[in-house]
């Protein structure tokens, strides 16, 4: 094997690449994008069969563990999440100590840092016991977390996990759940959540998993640097996007400019607007998993019995852009967050959430890297070089 880190420095090269366009960062089995040709593969698995077949923790253990697992094995690693949904009762008065109109990213971001405090005895990450303890504690609680920072926003008790769920549906209890009623998962809601967190699972070097692996590779326990990577999600240009999009709906909806005008205006770069869930830095081409949450947001709505203007709005929006030059020149496809709002929204989700149940789908894949370079003999601190660009050397003014 070649020892990358060593040729760079024998042949003295350094190369200014803002935004790491061509710069490969790590060597990695776990995901495969073609962007030109629009394909997208988990350990070789293409994306439509993933989200065809497995189920969210199945996808999980695939991603981590590199294989799919088997029936004992999938059983095992469920029940275990299962087994691992409380939360340390103190961490009720941490949640309870925020600002009820707090963004539930920030809550989400603050509660993973937290959990190193309350569970140290699964930080280090060279002992593989905390690794496997730290990993299965992340994938069971974020969930609660998760609901938790959506109850204190609309001013709700927070309810107790039901493990006698699946993965899924206990999150959907634990988000529309209440304490006066019996709460009934509705089917279709929950395929279309299992199959939505699917497709976000994971997805090689974006900026959250990059920011994963950055902070990992200063030996940083596996919650502290899940926690950067939520706090990389939550801007607009990445995981912040879906909430960026169905705000935009809204406003054209409400402008009652219609489409074509807030087209024009994003083709003049009208003050930084953007046409939102647009664009990729890898996908030159049609996002597949983009493909795959426009055939859920017709079933999912027409299931539900929602009528929504926001999705004619999107797709009204769709059909234009990729009919105009200008996103023809520059190769702009919706991405996966373009439908999936309208999705979220269907549901009951307030908009606020969205980026959150990104973080969800997410966290099997940041997982998976952070094991990934810990495990590989190669890895080091992470550590860009910078081309200086201030004075040069002056002496300090005697007043
Ligand atoms: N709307 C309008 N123009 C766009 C868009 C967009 N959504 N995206 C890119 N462009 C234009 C740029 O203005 C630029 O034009 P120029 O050549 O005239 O200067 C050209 O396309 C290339 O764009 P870059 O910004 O260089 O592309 P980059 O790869 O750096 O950015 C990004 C990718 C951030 C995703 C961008 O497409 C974007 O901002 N999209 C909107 C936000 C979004 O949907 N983010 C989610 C990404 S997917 C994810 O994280 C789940």
């Amino acid at each position: 094997s070649i020892d990358f880190s060593t040729l760079t420095k024998q042949t003295g090269l350094t190369s200014l690449d803002y935004g790491f366009v061509n710069t490969a960062a790590t060597k990695s089995a776990i995901t495969y994008i073609d962007g030109d040709a629009g394909i997208l593969r988990y350990r070789g698995y293409p994306i439509e069969q993933v989200a065809k077949n497995a189920t969210f923790l199945e996808t999980a253990w695939l991603l981590i563990y590199g294989e799919l697992p088997t029936a004992s094995e999938l059983s095992d690693f469920d029940n275990r999440i299962r087994r691992h949904t409380l939360l340390h009762e103190d961490l009720k008065k941490f949640f309870g100590a925020l600002p009820h109109d707090a963004h539930p990213m920030s809550v989400l971001s603050s509660g993973v840092s937290a959990l190193s405090t309350y569970y140290q005895d699964s930080l280090n990450p060279k002992n593989p016991e905390h690794v496997e303890l730290a990993t299965v504690r992340l994938l069971a609680k974020l969930p609660v977390m998760a609901a938790y920072a959506h109850k204190k926003s609309i001013g709700q008790a927070f309810l107790y996990p039901d493990n006698s769920l699946s993965f899924v549906d206990n999150f959907l209890k634990l988000n529309f759940g209440n304490l006066a009623e019996i709460y009934e998962v509705n089917p279709v809601v929950s395929q279309a959540l299992e199959r939505l967190l699917i497709l976000h699972e994971d997805h090689e070097q974006n900026a959250s998993t990059s920011t994963v692996r950055l902070v990992g590779s200063t030996e940083a326990n596996l919650f502290a640097s899940v926690s950067a990577g939520i706090n990389a999600l939550f801007g607009p240009l990445h995981g912040g996007a879906n909430e960026a999009v169905l705000t935009m709906l809204a406003e054209i909806r409400d402008s009652g400019e219609g489409v074509a005008r807030y087209v024009e205006r994003v083709k003049n770069k009208e003050a930084g607007v953007r046409l939102m869930g647009f664009g990729h830095r890898v996908y030159k081409n049609y996002d597949p998993r983009a493909k795959l949450v426009k055939e859920s947001a017709d079933a999912v709505l027409e299931a539900l019995g929602v009528q929504d203007p926001l999705l004619d709005i999107a797709k009204e929006l769709e059909q234009i852009a990729l009919e105009d030059d200008y996103f023809k020149e520059r190769k702009l496809y919706p991405n996966v967050d373009f439908y999936t709002g309208v999705i979220y929204k269907a549901m009951g989700f307030p908009t606020r959430m969205f980026t959150v149940l990104f973080a969800i789908g997410r966290l099997p894949g940041w997982i998976g890297h952070w094991r990934e370079m810990n495990e590989d003999p190669q890895t080091k601190i992470g550590r860009p070089q910078q081309l200086y660009t201030g004075s040069v050397e002056r002496d300090w003014p005697v007043r």
